[in-house]
């Protein structure tokens, strides 16, 4: 016979084993039926059209949160997936694989009320006059590179950015950008090249230094994640498995301003730079890259001083500029865009000199930071925009036939709604925080606190930095695959072949 404390233990096995049975049981049942969407209402031809241009940040939170039923919406981006890009840094030295961050546009689309058209290929124009789009596919199986103008009623441009090389020569021809998820590979790629060729027989040991030499140009988050991410890998596992050579890998970080990370507090940047001597990675600031050549970067430093520096692999991160595309498209509205830095829009994200261009993301030049934060969060206030303005052209129609029938109370009443409807209050950017990882286990966290700000870094902040990136991901699926990568690594290590 079993005492109190027996029957305690029995009835608290049980109670957990339905807790994990339940939420099993949940888990799958969401995550199988969102893999299997159900039908979709047709497109309408007297439905207005909306083009999207882009699959990232901004476009995704649009696609994600409009209400489609009166609209017909058409995707255009040369890729086919949204890329979580603040987990890209993890890619490319293997702690997270590419396909954890990725969520493709298909599965966001299939999900919407009326079928949305989804087109892999890259928009080369946009007429705001007559209101169209020329669509390139490049794919290498059309024999002839095919071009399609579609037009829209309304135009979503949401392309982002292209990396800027303030034409430094060299940069394209020799440096590796982190942008996308085949930078990711490419870095990945060379990396291991690098050390695989430090490693074979008979190099000279002033090769053997250069090939272990990484430099990451641009102390942004980009630059500094990236460069955290690395030092992880060299102390992980480079040891372990390259011991002969592991300890010559050095990393250089070369920062033009007097410090790294400048939209960071002040004690974050000085956390962060002195983590970064800890770990024994060389932060070169008030220095800046001149010239890149294949096996060398040509520096001035502080004292204006002229230096060439020998690299194995090189990083480039020194921000964001205008697609060509963009810059077309400023070109014919001349009056009205008047900004170097991308596209000038109103406080409701309309494009100045073409009101049925909405601009939002990176592509804009507004008062916010070029984040992801702010590219989502104007999806989201894009599509309440889109909602209200269907409402409001359903209720024009009311207004219409009710005038003809009869005029009267209702008729006062639906213009209140449809004035209501009008009232579109402009965008408000809501700052929650800005987090970056800065490697061993470590992380910076600026958050609004009250009317303040609270600063903190460390073990901790990297928990909540992990945390925090996990629930934003895009779908359970992405989440479910991060944590296992996180889990293999602690297992397994990462892994230092490259699969053909
Ligand atoms: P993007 O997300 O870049 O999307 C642009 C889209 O346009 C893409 O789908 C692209 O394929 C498509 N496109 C490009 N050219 C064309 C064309 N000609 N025709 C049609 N489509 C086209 N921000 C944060 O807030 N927090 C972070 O932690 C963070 N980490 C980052 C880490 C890295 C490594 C990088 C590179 C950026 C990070 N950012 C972060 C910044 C953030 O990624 C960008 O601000 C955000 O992606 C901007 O969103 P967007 O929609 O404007 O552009
Ligand atoms: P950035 O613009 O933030 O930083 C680029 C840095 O490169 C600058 O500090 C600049 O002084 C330096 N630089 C420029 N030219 C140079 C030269 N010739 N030599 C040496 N240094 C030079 O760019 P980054 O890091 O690519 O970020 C782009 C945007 O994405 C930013 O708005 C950033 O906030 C956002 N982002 C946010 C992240 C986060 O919140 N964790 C992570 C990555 C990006």
């Amino acid at each position: 016979k079993k005492g109190g404390f027996g029957r305690f233990r029995t009835r608290f096995a049980r109670g957990v084993l339905f807790v994990v049975v339940a939420g099993a049981g949940t888990f799958i049942y969401f995550t199988q039926k969102d893999l299997y969407p159900g039908t979709q209402l047709d497109q309408d031809p007297k439905k207005k059209t909306v083009v999207v241009l882009g699959n990232g940040w901004g476009a995704t939170s649009f696609l994600k949160q409009l209400d489609n039923e009166e609209y017909n919406v058409v995707v255009i981006s040369p890729r086919n997936y949204f890329l979580f890009s603040p987990l890209l840094p993890s890619v490319t030295v293997g702690t997270l694989e590419a396909r954890s961050i990725i969520q493709p546009t298909r599965f966001i689309t299939r999900h919407k009320k009326r079928k949305v058209a989804v087109y892999e290929a890259e928009a080369t124009d946009v007429d705001p006059i007559n209101k169209t789009v020329t669509i390139e596919d490049n794919s290498e199986l059309t024999a002839t590179s095919s071009k399609v103008t579609i037009p829209y009623d309304y135009l979503v441009y949401a392309v982002g950015a292209e990396n800027q090389t303030f034409g430094i020569k060299g940069v394209k021809e020799y440096a590796c950008f982190l942008k996308e998820l085949k930078d990711a590979d490419r870095i990945r790629r060379k990396l291991l090249d690098c050390i695989e060729t430090a490693a074979f027989a008979g190099q000279t040991e002033e090769e053997i230094e250069r090939l272990m030499h990484m430099v990451v140009v641009g102390g942004g988050p980009t630059g500094v994640e990236y460069a955290g991410e690395l030092h992880d890998f060299l102390i992980d596992d480079l040891r372990k498995w390259y011991p002969e050579i592991a300890d010559k890998l050095r990393i250089t970080l070369i920062e033009a301003l007097p410090n790294v990370l400048p939209a960071f507090s002040k004690q974050l940047i000085q956390y962060t730079e002195s983590t970064f001597k800890e770990n024994k990675i060389d932060v070169l600031t008030r220095t800046m890259v001149k010239d890149v050549r294949e096996k060398s970067v040509v520096v001035q430093d502080a004292n204006k001083e002229i230096k060439e520096i020998p690299y194995g692999l090189l990083v480039w991160a020194t921000g964001n500029t205008s697609r060509e595309i963009t810059r077309n498209l400023m070109a014919k509205l001349p009056e009205h865009q008047t900004q170097r830095r991308g596209l000038v829009v109103d406080g409701h994200m309309r494009l100045a000199g073409a009101p049925e261009i909405f601009a939002l993301g990176d592509c804009t030049a507004t008062s916010y930071a070029p984040t992801a934060q702010a590219a989502s969060q104007q999806g989201t206030y894009l599509a309440r925009t889109f909602a209200k303005m269907a409402q409001a052209e359903k209720l024009k129609e009311q207004l219409a036939e009710m005038r003809e029938k009869a005029p009267g109370d209702d008729v006062e009443r639906t213009v209140k709604r449809l004035n209501k409807a009008l009232d579109l209050p402009p965008f408000h950017y809501s700052h929650q925080g800005s987090l970056a990882y800065i490697g061993s286990e470590k992380a910076i966290a600026d958050l609004p606190f009250f009317n303040g700000n609270f600063a903190s870094g460390g073990v901790a902040t990297y928990l909540f930095w992990r945390s925090a990136y996990v629930s934003t991901l895009y779908s359970a699926r992405n989440r479910t695959l991060v944590i296992l990568d996180w889990m293999k690594v602690k297992i397994f290590g990462r892994y230092v072949e490259i699969p053909l």
